[in-house]
């Protein structure tokens, strides 16, 4: 080849890439997303808005962006820790993931924490990351009515069009926490033992420990927890919808209740069983505030175990009919999580669950909310209906007062 024909060669090449390229780039336009602007509004006159705490530890990256699509709508708020026990290269992939998703990038509305919180399950540092977490949430979002705990072994049981739909009737000061003071077994075996947790100051994993000595059982204010029974092992629920003001009061403590009683639980063995329910409780402001139901689906084992056995395609008929929120808990890409996907949440592979919001058409190669019309619309679906069935037995307890901090 002469020094021209190679010339030519080369040159040609180029506009071929270079049109290639142009061509790529025309069609990648045009088949993903084109959002145009939605305003999100907040307020009496539009649907709740919930702020969600994702947590997990390591390896758990996965499950926690799974959970994420699951529950994403453009209006709620979402905050998502990888605990210190994992990497930072796994906290970057969750970042990038998250980042993948083209609503997320246009509503910014999902956080990853990029300095984790030591959490240790049995002591105290886990009530600190929740609290943190509310903190952040109040700080980044004037807009969210409600607080929503789930661990990385959670998954909902409705779409988020039908837990707004159904909350819209709920009036925005109320909290979905389930309590009783009757302790029982606890108080002599949780409440008056002192134990420390080393998650909040030794910089390496490590146990909790107990002290021989136990502590008399309050007089000064009332102890309240969760009113699971699980035998002799661990009862009380640490999960919970919280409302906005509830949690201003415990984050901003402008009255000392909320900070005596973080002080008092500091070393107090599963201090997120009995943390909130105290709090809300003994504040006369609150009191009258709660809901004797955490709204999440779970089934202990006989005799029980640390935690509620692990959900399966048997458990799906019952789940699905039990009218609640959330269940738990599940093993990692259980075949159920897939049945709700298909037949709840709609959700396609690695697709955000569709709502009302979501325009796009949908095929298998075009996900339908990579473009979106009016995000303050609802479409309920078929699981709205049981979920407000619960939520008027539960309105008509509340307002018979029978079953209010007692
Ligand atoms: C809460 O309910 C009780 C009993 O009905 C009532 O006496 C009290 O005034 C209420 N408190 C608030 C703050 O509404
Ligand atoms: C589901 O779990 C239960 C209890 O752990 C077990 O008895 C049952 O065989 C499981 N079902 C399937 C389909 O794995």
């Amino acid at each position: 080849m002469g020094a021209e024909k190679r010339r030519l060669f080369t040159l040609f090449s180029a506009a071929l890439l270079s049109l290639l390229l142009l061509l790529l780039y025309s069609f990648s336009t045009f088949t993903s997303s084109r959002p145009f602007p939605s305003v999100i509004h907040h307020g009496a006159h539009y649907p709740p808005a919930f702020a969600y705490y994702i947590s997990g530890g390591t390896g758990d990256k996965d499950r926690i962006f799974r959970l994420l699509l699951a529950l994403y709508h453009p209006r709620n708020r979402y905050l998502l820790h990888l605990a210190a026990d994992a990497s930072d290269d796994e906290r970057l992939k969750l970042a990038a993931a998250v980042r993948s998703v083209p609503a997320v990038r246009a509503f910014g509305n999902v956080d990853v924490v990029g300095k984790p919180d030591r959490v240790n399950f049995v002591g105290s540092s886990n009530v600190a990351a929740v609290l943190r977490a509310a903190a952040i949430l109040l700080k980044v979002d004037k807009g969210w009515n409600w607080f929503i705990a789930l661990s990385a072994l959670d998954y909902p049981l409705v779409t988020q069009d039908d837990l707004a739909h159904a909350f819209s009737s709920v009036r925005r000061d109320l909290n979905f926490i389930d309590h009783t003071s009757d302790l029982g077994w606890k108080e002599s075996q949780r409440i008056q033992p002192v134990i420390v947790d080393p998650g909040l100051y030794l910089a390496r994993k490590s146990q909790i420990f107990q002290a021989t000595e136990k502590r008399p059982t309050p007089d000064a204010f009332k102890v309240f927890t969760g009113r699971t029974e699980r035998g002799s092992c661990i009862a009380g629920s640490q999960w919970f919808v919280l409302s906005r003001s509830f949690l201003e009061f415990c984050v901003f403590g402008w009255d000392n209740l909320p900070r005596t009683l973080l002080m008092y639980f500091n070393i107090v063995m599963l201090s997120q069983e009995v943390y909130f329910h105290s709090v809300i409780c003994n504040a006369p402001e609150f009191k009258n505030t709660t809901i004797n139901s955490d709204l999440r689906y779970m089934i202990w084992d006989n005799p029980p175990k640390m935690e509620p056995h692990f959900l399966n395609v048997s458990d799906y008929d019952q789940m699905v009919q039990s009218g609640v929120v959330f269940a738990r808990q599940f093993q990692k890409d259980d075949p159920v999580l897939n049945m709700i996907d298909e037949k709840i949440l709609k959700r396609g592979h690695n697709r955000v669950a569709p709502g009302a919001w979501c325009t796009g058409q949908r095929s298998w190669w075009m996900d339908p909310c990579t473009q979106w019309g009016d995000v303050n619309v609802l479409k309920p679906g078929q699981q709205a209906t049981k979920l407000e069935d619960t939520i008027t037995n539960l309105l008509d307890d509340w307002s018979s007062q029978s079953n209010q901090c007692k």
